[in-house]
């Protein structure tokens, strides 16, 4: 398949707007208009019971800048962008061509919506390409002929896990997801993963909302599975932690910009932001 496009047809007819969908409701979380109305009220109802869902999208995506110009700075030339959402503006090809216009991007997402907004926006300017892929077959998308063709696994990749895992059950074993992916790739390369969390809410909070939101996702297409410190870490496993290690996504790196996606430092707005971020390196 040709670059910027995606490697298969997606009928209008295969996206289901019965069902909230995980990636439409974070678009409506990040003011897109990409989302139905089945989205937008499962969206509403979760910003209703944590009211702090729309800061901690918004400081997400900012970590995700941050992280992707870290990556690219540290002269990786080729990204996988696992589980990468409705196309937002910057998206992660137009990052990391900032600082190196050439780098390769394959976007990996097993929402075929995804793949219908990939196909329509990101822009044909070369070397980038959408997968509909699963994470949790992590053989199909390393044996994708379309990664293989972009992605030279003899030259450090940044493999990006942004504000997925948490979509991950553990019946779906996240860590020997991460071995395989992280086992493919060779030193130098980069593991960039922010998590959904309970625990930066106080004890009362962290109950409540974390079960209500649970059961809205629930009635989606895919469920939530919120994770503490400790049980985040373990992904990392094989890569050494960039500082400031595994933090909140505000803290990790203010000082590297604030991002056009939102604030980088701090709270927004006195809400707090619910997710965890790292990078790894693989030494
Ligand atoms: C919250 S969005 C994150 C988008 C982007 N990475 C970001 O952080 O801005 C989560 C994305 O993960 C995708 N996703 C959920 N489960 C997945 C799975 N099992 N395999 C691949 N992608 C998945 C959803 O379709 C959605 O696009």
């Amino acid at each position: 398949m040709e670059t910027g496009v995606t490697d298969q047809g997606f009928p209008a007819e295969r996206i289901d707007t019965s069902r909230p969908h995980p990636a439409r409701m974070y678009d409506y979380y990040l003011g897109g208009w990409d989302n139905y109305e089945v989205d937008r009220a499962a969206a509403e109802e979760v910003m209703k019971l944590a009211p702090d869902t729309r800061a901690t999208a918004r400081a997400n995506r900012a970590f995700m800048e941050r992280a992707v110009r870290t990556a690219v700075g540290a002269g990786v030339r080729q990204i996988i962008d696992i589980g990468t959402g409705i196309p937002t503006s910057p998206n992660t090809h137009e990052i990391a061509r900032e600082i190196a216009p050439g780098t390769r991007v394959a976007f990996v997402d097993n929402d075929v919506i995804v793949g219908a907004h990939a196909e329509a926006k990101l822009t044909n300017e070369g070397n980038a390409a959408f997968v509909h892929a699963d994470v949790r077959e992590p053989r199909s998308i390393l044996d994708h002929p379309t990664v293989r063709r972009l992605i030279d696994f003899d030259q450090p990749v940044a493999l990006m896990l942004v504000a997925v895992l948490h979509f991950i059950d553990d019946a779906s074993d996240p860590e020997g997801i991460l071995a395989t992916l992280g086992g493919e790739l060779p030193s130098g390369s980069h593991l960039i993963l922010s998590h959904v969390t309970a625990d930066f809410h106080g004890e009362e909070r962290r109950r409540t909302e974390g079960e209500d939101v649970r059961k809205v996702y629930d009635r989606s297409t895919a469920h939530l599975t919120l994770r503490d410190h400790a049980g985040i870490l373990p992904f990392f496993k094989g890569f050494d932690l960039l500082d400031p290690g595994l933090v909140q996504a505000t803290a990790w790196r203010p000082e590297e910009g604030t991002g056009r996606a939102g604030k980088a430092a701090g709270n927004e707005d006195g809400r707090t932001v619910a997710c965890y971020a790292g990078v790894g390196r693989k030494p």
